[in-house]
């Protein structure tokens, strides 16, 4: 069991109670959860379902959805249960609060996910100020994790996001670098942002972001199972992180930009492809758990 707790808390990154529980039982606790739709799409009894040719209709879906946050929620601590709106690129912010608002019932510490675009930030920014509490997710720039700032200045309650490591690293760029850079441009802000480092792979990023001061992470049950068997680690005052891609390769700096908090939120550049094909990533894992129409 753990003994010396970072001050980043720990989520763990995924859709089964039955994980959820193992882990708790092999640290001592969990902080928090987040979910989303390819995690769903790979809990066990979904799984199971599909197996059996039984698919599901949107109506179902979503109950199974709201049953396995409600089996998470008493288990984790005061960093919450996020839950992911479904979403594609043609939903509108509307839509999302919609789906927001009936999703932040469903448990008393859920934390809804809308996409770092455009509709996403002008669904987070009714959000908070209705007291809906939002984690902004894939997060790919430190633009899009500006617009966060701007766009939900006021919120009653942290509001999270959540910078991709992983899949930066994927293609060649340091995510670290990304967490990193937004932790730099936040010194300058009020705080109500947190970071959540997200798409966490190796014991290396998860040793990272407890250097770097990431409020939050959200780690993988295999990476969290790996980091109590190597005696839970803590990062020293010297610690350095190396970036490697799957071949060993050292990975491309993301430079840091100077970014005034200031501005509108609708003035920072948001795209960015790999929020896109985050999306569409989602959506496809959503409908495989679908029933086909005829
Ligand atoms: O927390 C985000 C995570 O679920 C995505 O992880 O490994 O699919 O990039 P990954």
């Amino acid at each position: 069991m753990l003994t010396n707790k970072p001050k980043t808390k720990i989520l763990v990154d995924g859709g089964d109670p039955n994980e959820t529980l193992r882990v708790k039982n092999l640290i001592g606790f969990v902080d928090g959860q987040t979910t989303n739709p390819s995690l769903i799409a790979k809990n066990p009894e979904i799984q199971q379902l599909i197996a059996s040719g039984h698919t599901l209709s949107p109506e179902e879906e979503k109950n199974e959805y709201k049953k396995i946050v409600q089996s998470i929620s008493p288990l984790v601590g005061d960093a919450g249960v996020s839950i992911e709106v479904f979403a594609d690129l043609n939903t509108t912010a509307k839509d999302m609060l919609v789906q927001g608002q009936e999703m932040f019932r469903w448990i008393p510490n859920a934390y809804i996910k809308y996409p770092c675009t455009h509709e996403g930030l002008r669904a987070a920014q009714m959000s908070v100020q209705k007291s809906i509490r939002v984690n902004m997710t894939l997060c790919f720039s430190q633009e899009q994790a500006a617009a966060v700032y701007a766009a939900t200045k006021g919120s009653n309650s942290p509001v999270y996001v959540s910078p991709f490591v992983g899949r930066l690293d994927d293609r060649g760029e340091d995510g670290m670098d990304l967490v990193r850079n937004i932790k730099k441009m936040y010194e300058r802000g009020d705080g109500h942002v947190h970071v959540l480092a997200a798409s966490i792979r190796t014991i290396n990023h998860l040793l990272c972001s407890f250097f770097l001061c990431a409020e939050l992470a959200t780690v993988p049950s295999k990476v969290l199972h790996e980091w109590a068997s190597a005696g839970f680690p803590l990062p020293d005052k010297g610690f350095t992180y190396k970036g490697a891609d799957a071949n060993g390769k050292p990975l491309k700096p993301i430079q840091y930009k100077e970014l005034d908090l200031n501005l509108p939120w609708e003035n920072f550049e948001l795209a960015h492809e790999l929020t896109t094909k985050g999306i569409k990533k989602f959506v496809a894992d959503y409908e495989s758990t679908l029933r086909r129409s005829a």
